[in-house]
C-alpha cells in the first residue's frame, strides 16, 4: 500500500509539470491563464496523437475536441431574433434586435469568427454569446459568417466565402429586406477572422460592382502578415499561452496547404531570405523599425537572412498573396479603406501585426484608432465571463463595443 502515495506525488508533479508554465505578471489573472492553456495544450497533444495513430487530421479532432459539444441552435430571446440562413451559399447566423419602432433603419455588424481558420464556429457558445452582447449592446444587426474551415478547404476558399457571404448582405434588396442602413455597416472579426475581414474589406473597396460602401473596420488582434516571424511581439511572445509562436507558424502552413516541414525554417524568416525574390521589397513595406513605437520595439533586433530557403515560396506559392496577408497591400489600397478600430493585446505574437497595420493606415491618411491591453493575451475577448472570466477579457468586449456605438 505504500505505492499508492508515491503513486500520486509523481502524478501530481507531472500535472504541476504540465500545468506550470511560468508567467509575466503583468498579465491579466495569470494563474487562472495557466490552467486554461494546458487545458488548450492537452487538447492539442490530443489531436496530434490521433493524428500521428492515423485516426484523423489534427485540427478535425482538435475542432471537434473544443467545440462539439459546444454547438448552439439559433435561439431568439426577449430583445433578439435569432436564425440561421444562407447568403450566397454560405452559412451565416444572423441576430436581429426586436424594434420598437417600426420603419427605422438598423445598424449591422459583419462578424468574422477567429481560429486560425480551422477551429470555432458561429454556433459556439463562445461566439454565439458574443455576438448577442455585441447586438444587444451597439442594438444592430449582426450577421456572424460559418465560413468553411481548415482542412475541409484551404486558402483562399474561407476568404471567398465571407466575400461572398459579405456581398451579398451588402445588395440594396437584400439590406432592404433587413431594414439594415446602407450607410451604417462595419466589418468585425477577431484572430484569424480580423485577417479574412481585412482581406475581404480591401476587396470590397475594389470591387466596382460592390456600391454599399462599408462605414468601419474593427479588426480584434488580427493575423495580418506571414514575412517575418520575428518582430518583436514574436520574439518577446513566442511560448505565450493560448498562441506560440510555432503553433501560429503551424495554422499558417495548414491554412495555405504547406507541409509542417517548413516550420523551423520560418521561425528563422528563412522563406523571406534575401535571395527570394519578392521578399526584399515585402520587407521594405514591413520594415517593423519604421512602423512600431520604440515602447514596442524595446532590444530587439530585426532578423533578415542573407540565404535561406527559396524553395518554400515555390512550394506554397499563396506565401506572398496579399489576401492572405493584407498587411503587404499597396498604399494605393489601403488609402481607400474605411475608418479603422485596431485592438492588441501586449502579450501576444500578434500585436505588432495589428499595429504595423495600424500605422501604414494611419501613414495612407486613414483614420484609426488602436486600443492596446498591456494586460492582454492572444484570444481574451472570448475569455469574460464564468467560469473563464479574465477581467482583461470583460475589459477589451466593453472598449471594442464602445468605439462601435460611437462610432458605427
Ligand atoms: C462585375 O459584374 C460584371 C457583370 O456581371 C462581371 O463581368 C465582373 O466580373 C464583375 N466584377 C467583379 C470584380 O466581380
Ligand atoms: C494540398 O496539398 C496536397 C499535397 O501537396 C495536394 O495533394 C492537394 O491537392 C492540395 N489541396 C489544395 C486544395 O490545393
Ligand atoms: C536556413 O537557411 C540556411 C541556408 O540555406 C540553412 O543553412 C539553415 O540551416 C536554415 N535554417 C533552418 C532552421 O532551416
Amino acid at each position: 500500500m505504500r505505492t499508492l502515495p508515491a503513486l500520486l506525488t509523481v502524478l501530481t508533479a507531472l500535472t504541476a509539470y504540465y500545468v506550470y508554465t511560468p508567467l509575466p505578471s503583468t498579465l491579466s489573472e495569470p494563474w487562472k491563464l495557466m490552467f486554461l492553456d494546458a487545458t488548450f495544450r492537452f487538447a492539442q497533444d490530443l489531436s496530434n496523437l490521433a493524428h500521428y495513430v492515423g485516426l484523423s487530421h489534427h485540427l478535425r479532432v482538435l475542432n471537434f475536441v473544443c467545440n462539439y459539444f459546444d454547438k448552439l441552435d439559433p435561439v431568439s430571446s426577449a430583445h433578439l431574433k435569432v436564425t440561421d440562413t444562407l447568403f450566397d451559399g454560405v452559412k451565416v447566423r444572423i441576430f436581429e434586435p426586436k424594434k420598437e419602432t417600426r420603419g427605422s433603419l438598423q445598424r449591422s455588424i459583419v462578424y468574422v469568427h477567429g481560429g486560425g481558420w480551422a477551429l470555432g464556429s458561429a454556433r459556439t457558445r463562445s461566439y454565439d454569446s458574443l455576438c448577442r452582447k455585441i447586438s444587444e449592446d451597439v442594438n444592430a444587426i449582426v450577421v456572424s459568417v460559418e465560413y468553411r474551415l481548415v482542412p475541409n478547404v484551404h486558402f483562399p476558399e474561407p476568404v471567398n466565402d465571407v466575400y461572398a457571404a459579405t456581398k451579398y448582405f451588402l445588395q440594396p434588396e437584400i439590406l432592404a429586406k433587413y431594414s439594415a442602413d446602407p450607410n451604417r455597416i462595419a466589418i468585425s472579426g477577431d484572430s484569424a477572422g480580423g485577417n479574412l475581414a481585412a482581406a475581404v474589406c480591401q476587396q470590397l473597396i475594389q470591387d466596382e460592382n460592390v456600391t454599399t460602401k462599408v462605414k468601419l473596420q474593427a479588426l480584434i488582434y488580427p493575423v495580418l502578415q506571414i514575412i517575418d516571424f520575428n518582430t518583436p511581439s514574436y520574439q518577446q511572445n513566442m511560448d505565450m499561452p493560448i498562441l506560440s509562436r510555432y503553433v501560429m507558424i503551424k495554422f499558417w502552413l495548414d491554412y495555405l496547404n504547406g507541409s509542417h516541414s517548413f516550420a523551423h525554417a520560418m521561425l528563422v524568416n528563412n522563406h523571406t531570405s534575401l535571395d527570394v525574390g519578392e521578399a526584399a521589397a515585402l520587407r521594405q513595406l514591413l520594415n517593423w523599425n519604421s512602423l512600431l513605437p520604440l515602447s514596442f520595439k524595446k532590444n530587439y533586433k530585426p532578423l533578415i537572412q542573407n540565404i535561406g530557403a527559396p524553395t518554400i515560396v515555390q512550394e506554397v506559392p499563396a506565401l506572398f498573396d496579399i489576401r492572405a496577408s493584407p498587411l503587404i497591400a499597396h498604399k494605393e489600397t489601403l488609402q481607400k479603406l474605411p475608418k479603422t478600430y485596431i485592438l492588441t493585446c501586449e502579450h501576444d505574437v500578434l500585436r505588432d501585426d495589428g499595429t504595423m497595420y495600424l500605422k501604414r493606415l494611419e501613414e495612407a491618411g486613414v483614420d484609426v484608432t488602436h486600443d492596446h491591453y498591456e494586460d492582454g493575451f492572444h484570444g481574451c475577448m472570448l475569455f469574460a465571463s464564468w467560469p473563464t472570466y479574465f477581467s482583461a477579457g470583460a475589459r477589451t468586449r466593453d472598449g471594442y463595443v464602445k468605439w462601435l456605438i460611437e462610432n458605427l
